[in-house]
């Protein structure tokens, strides 16, 4: 019986350490009615989430989190690209201390997220990501941190050109010089590329080419694309983000998908039942360290969009509905994460 024991404990371990990537969670903030992140945090501890994302480094939240044991990534919002670019490294050290080490210790955090969505779709930042993440790093280097901490920036899909098949896919012309700094220094750095994927953007914006079943990974064969075949949206867009680095030179970089989700109402094939084989499909995929089919068998590490549904968000109204769980804690629908 003990010995029963003793050998599953290993398995589990074993377990742990070959195959899951983090399957983390967004943790927007744009709504009037969440409840406070101190039940948040609980929410987040009971159901063994270990990797959370906050778009900024709010105080309260970070608060919460310290001592929890769960990793974060933390944004950089857009709005403070302009100062600490055009501040030094020391000015840069100065703004991590009081606005995030102040609250939580560096090692709780994992990637810091400098500007979301800025290349193409926020402009007026795009001048201000490559100095801001110059400075943020230089910081951490004089804090001894840029092993642990890693920073990137993210990017919407929109950024690629001609990103069907996707092995024809390219950056758009207009960012690519600031779109290669970014890659060199992820490369110098050894950084992520980070990327929001919506199958669900896709099959709403093109219903006529693209069928709900290749968003919810329900095809099967869909697309033989040079000597690689994808059956689902999800692997298309990561791969095409990867065609896309290989075109510049840098196609070895790892992406981490720093969102990607499925609205529960709002919109066309919006539901619960949607978003629970939306997200099932990519938690799995994830823990099982499947891969895309051009990296085949490296997982992909994501934050699922969102914990909660934000009923303060702009736009369609499905943006509103991405929650996985209820303001009441209560999951909207059964997804599990192990
Ligand atoms: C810097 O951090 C690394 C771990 O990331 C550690 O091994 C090393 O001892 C640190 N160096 C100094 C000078 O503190
Ligand atoms: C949404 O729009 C309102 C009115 O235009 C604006 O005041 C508010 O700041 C916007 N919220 C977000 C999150 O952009």
């Amino acid at each position: 019986m003990h010995h029963f024991f003793i050998s599953l404990h290993a398995l589990t371990l074993i377990f742990k350490i070959s195959a899951a990537v983090p399957i983390g969670i967004c943790y927007g903030r744009v709504a009037n009615n969440l409840p406070p992140p101190s039940a948040a945090v609980n929410l987040i501890t009971t159901n063994g989430i270990s990797s959370i994302r906050l778009f900024n480094p709010d105080a309260q939240s970070l608060q919460s989190f310290s001592g929890t044991g769960i990793q974060l990534t933390i944004g950089v919002p857009n709005e403070q690209l302009p100062s600490i670019a055009a501040g030094t490294a020391t000015s840069a050290q100065n703004w991590l201390q009081s606005n995030i080490f102040i609250h939580i210790s560096a090692d709780q955090i994992r990637y810091l997220v400098v500007g979301n969505e800025v290349f193409l779709k926020d402009p007026y930042y795009e001048p201000y990501v490559i100095p801001a993440i110059f400075n943020l790093h230089q910081a951490l280097q004089s804090l001894n941190l840029t092993e642990k901490i890693k920073i990137s920036s993210s990017q919407a899909a929109s950024i690629l050109s001609n990103s069907y098949p996707p092995s024809s896919s390219s950056f758009a012309p207009n960012i690519r010089p600031d779109l290669i700094r970014l890659l060199q220094f992820l490369r110098d750095s050894s950084s992520p590329l980070m990327v929001n994927v919506y199958p669900y953007f896709s099959y709403i914006n093109n219903q006529q080419f693209v069928s709900l079943d290749s968003a919810l990974f329900r095809s099967g064969s869909l697309l033989t694309d040079l000597d690689l075949v994808y059956d689902n949206l999800f692997d298309q867009t990561v791969d095409a983000f990867i065609y896309a680095m290989d075109r510049e030179g840098y196609g070895e970089i790892p992406v981490v998908v720093t969102e990607t989700g499925w609205p529960t109402a709002g919109g066309e094939a919006a539901s619960g039942e949607n978003a629970l084989v939306y997200n099932e499909n990519v938690v799995r995929r994830g823990l099982k360290n499947v891969g895309t089919p051009k990296r085949a068998g490296v997982g992909v590490e994501v934050f699922l969009f969102d914990l909660f549904d934000e009923n303060e968000k702009n736009g369609s109204e499905f943006e509103k509905y991405f929650g996985i769980f209820g303001v009441n804690g209560v999951k909207a629908y059964d997804l599990n994460f192990h």
